[in-house]
């Protein structure tokens, strides 16, 4: 350890590491631990992403990424979310909306900035914001509120240091969605305070029998605002590396020159694909959104009727059962790995409030997800 920096060191250990190494070394298991859609990107999508390359558009592009992308985002945001940006120079194109977050943390924070996530929530918030010596200020997400943020747990939250709230809604790890009217006690919350807020939209499309409604569209948060989104979730694009970041034009821009002594640009033959997923037809998005709808309905029902109650979730591919009669979260997670061959996630790989719980994804087949669920109903009779 002794090259490394101290920022890193001092970082929290990555509970995910060390189980994903644990894991490893189990064969045949059935995993509901892995946090990426199982279905194949689109036909048309791969298709331009191969005419792209038949036509060598290989290059470099600019940093913020092309503009034909830029401008089919703008006139995305506009048309479904109602946020209004200018594509020359209020949007960046990054390498998957991962990297936006990278970007955009560094772009603003400074080491003494508290920095308020749900907890449980996305890990690289964490990670990200320790990497920069920042304070991460969790707001508990509680299972009685179906783990949405509440707004009171969130202004009792608030110091002087407080820069920024990252919010995710639709959530990883719990599903959870904010409503609208509590997005909009938060956007009041926000602005009082003098805030900026982070909101981070990667789910969007995943979203079961509710409307999703950005923060960003609310026209007093244009100025303290960056929304993030992507292309990995919606169109099953993991691997092509494509998101981007929307806002505020002076952090965008600061976003930029970070970028442009980092990764450069995304792919270009990815954004070329990026394109073509948001012009093509969207009936693919709906299907898969669809798919992952029954397995919740399948996976949340059969969960509570084996005992381990589950909040059904309204978003994302993501169930966060309460496994906390069994035994701490590690621990049933390593009795469900090698007794009933399914791997998970533990909730404390999301936070201290995961404690008690466990991730499944079913970001996987049906017949794969009821065979984990027989296995597992049979470990539990036992304990
Ligand atoms: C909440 C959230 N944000 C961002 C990302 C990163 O997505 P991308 O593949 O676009 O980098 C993920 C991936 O799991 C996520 O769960």
């Amino acid at each position: 350890m002794r090259w490394i920096a101290d920022s890193i060191k001092n970082s929290p250990p990555s509970v995910l590491d060390k189980l994903l190494n644990i894991a490893s070394e189990y064969k045949d298991v059935i995993s509901l631990a892995i946090g990426e859609p199982d279905l194949d990107t689109p036909a048309h999508i791969i298709d331009a992403g191969t005419e792209a390359l038949k036509t060598k558009y290989t290059h470099y592009t600019s940093n913020f990424g092309f503009l034909g992308l830029r401008e089919a985002i703008a006139e995305k945001l506009d048309k479904e979310n109602h946020v209004n940006v200018d594509p020359r120079d209020e949007i960046m194109v990054t390498c998957g909306a991962g990297t936006s977050i990278d970007l955009f943390m560094r772009a603003v924070l400074d080491p003494r900035d508290e920095v308020l996530v749900q907890d449980p929530g996305y890990f690289n918030y964490i990670y990200v914001g320790a990497f920069l010596n920042t304070k991460i200020v969790p707001i508990h997400v509680k299972e009685e509120n179906g783990f949405s943020l509440n707004p009171e747990d969130l202004e009792e939250k608030i110091t002087e240091k407080t820069k920024l709230l990252i919010i995710n809604s639709p959530a990883n790890p719990t599903g959870s969605v904010i409503p609208e009217k509590n997005l909009k006690k938060i956007a009041d919350i926000v602005i009082e305070n003098d805030i900026l807020v982070l909101t981070d939209e990667i789910y969007e499309k995943l979203i079961y029998g509710e409307k999703h409604f950005s923060i960003a569209s609310i026209p007093e948060m244009k100025e303290r605002c960056v929304l993030i989104n992507g292309f990995s979730k919606a169109y099953a694009m993991t691997g092509w590396r494509v998101g981007y970041a929307a806002g505020n034009k002076e952090i965008i821009h600061a976003m930029g020159v970070i970028g442009a002594y980092t990764s450069i640009c995304a792919p270009a033959v990815s954004q070329k694909a990026a394109l073509a997923a948001l012009k093509g037809n969207q009936d693919c998005v709906e299907e898969m959104r669809r798919e992952y709808d029954k397995r919740r309905l399948y996976i949340i029902e059969r969960l509570n009727e084996i005992g381990i109650p589950t909040v059904m979730p309204t978003g994302a591919f993501y169930a966060f059962p309460n496994i906390s009669q069994y035994g701490s979260s590690e621990k049933v997670w390593k009795l469900f790995l090698e007794k009933a061959n399914v791997s998970s996630t533990p909730g404390t790989a999301f936070g201290k409030y995961g404690e008690g719980y466990l991730r499944f994804s079913y970001a996987n087949s049906l017949k794969n997800i009821e065979k984990a669920l027989d296995n597992i109903e049979k470990v539990i009779k036992n304990v």
